[in-house]
């Protein structure tokens, strides 16, 4: 069961989307925690798909899609894009839906606010060493047989002859979090995310990941 990678292109939109909302939470389902596929789909992928598809890369076993990496070069580019084309949708679906008075997402709200009042959601300032982003999912039962280092692999080789200074990413997972260490990565930051901690059943960390790539 070898992974073969290869570049994303547009027909793999819905299933890269799927793969992205199946695996939202530290590897299972955004059920969990929100009501509204397509907005949560939108919201995770919708910039990487859309506006950089370049950087995203597609891991195939026995033929059919396993999982995928997605990638911003420049994070602060990526976070300009979002606020001004992909927001302002996001924020009129969300009222015009209904999805606002859902009572999942509520609490999720509820708990974001609560995490930026207390302070939680505060991390060192990394973008000027590590200006580059990435999100890494593969599909469960498609685990550990190498087609997350091959993703890796591929973006990472890509970046640096591009000259990209550095990437990093944040991960939920005690398993993500060894994946990255095992791959070079340099924790430079660990937090935790308590609005998840229903949802999850357990008080979730949040480990951030950095990688030089060029000097
Ligand atoms: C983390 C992830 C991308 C790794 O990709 P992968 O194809 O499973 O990993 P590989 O086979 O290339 O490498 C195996 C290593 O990954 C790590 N790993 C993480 N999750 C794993 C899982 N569910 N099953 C097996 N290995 C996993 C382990 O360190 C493992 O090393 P080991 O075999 O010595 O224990 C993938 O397992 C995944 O999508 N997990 C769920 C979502 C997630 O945690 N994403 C992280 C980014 S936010």
């Amino acid at each position: 069961m070898k992974a073969v990678i290869r570049p994303y292109q547009a027909s793999d939109r819905d299933a890269l989307r799927q793969i992205a909302y199946d695996t939202a939470l530290m590897g299972r389902s955004a059920d969990a925690f929100f009501e509204g596929e397509e907005f949560l789909k939108d919201a995770l992928t919708a910039y990487f798909t859309d506006h950089e598809p370049e950087s995203s890369w597609i891991a195939e076993v026995d033929g059919a899609i396993a999982g995928y990496v997605i990638a911003a070069r420049d994070e602060s580019r990526m976070w300009k894009c979002f606020l001004l084309r992909i927001l302002p949708e996001l924020l009129v679906e969300f009222l015009r839906s209904g999805m606002i008075f859902k009572v999942t997402n509520l609490r999720l709200v509820k708990g974001v606010i609560a995490g930026w009042f207390s302070g939680e959601l505060k991390a060192p300032d990394l973008s000027k060493e590590y200006p580059a982003v990435l999100h890494i999912n593969i599909k469960d039962g498609l685990r550990g047989a190498g087609a997350g280092t091959a993703l890796l692999n591929v973006l990472l080789d890509s970046f640096r002859r591009d000259g990209v200074k550095g990437i990093r990413l944040a991960t939920m997972s005690d398993k993500g979090a060894s994946f990255f260490k095992k791959n070079g990565f340099t924790q430079l930051f660990e937090g935790k995310r308590s609005y998840f901690n229903e949802a999850a059943g357990f008080e979730v960390p949040l480990y951030i990941f950095g990688m030089k790539l060029t000097p």
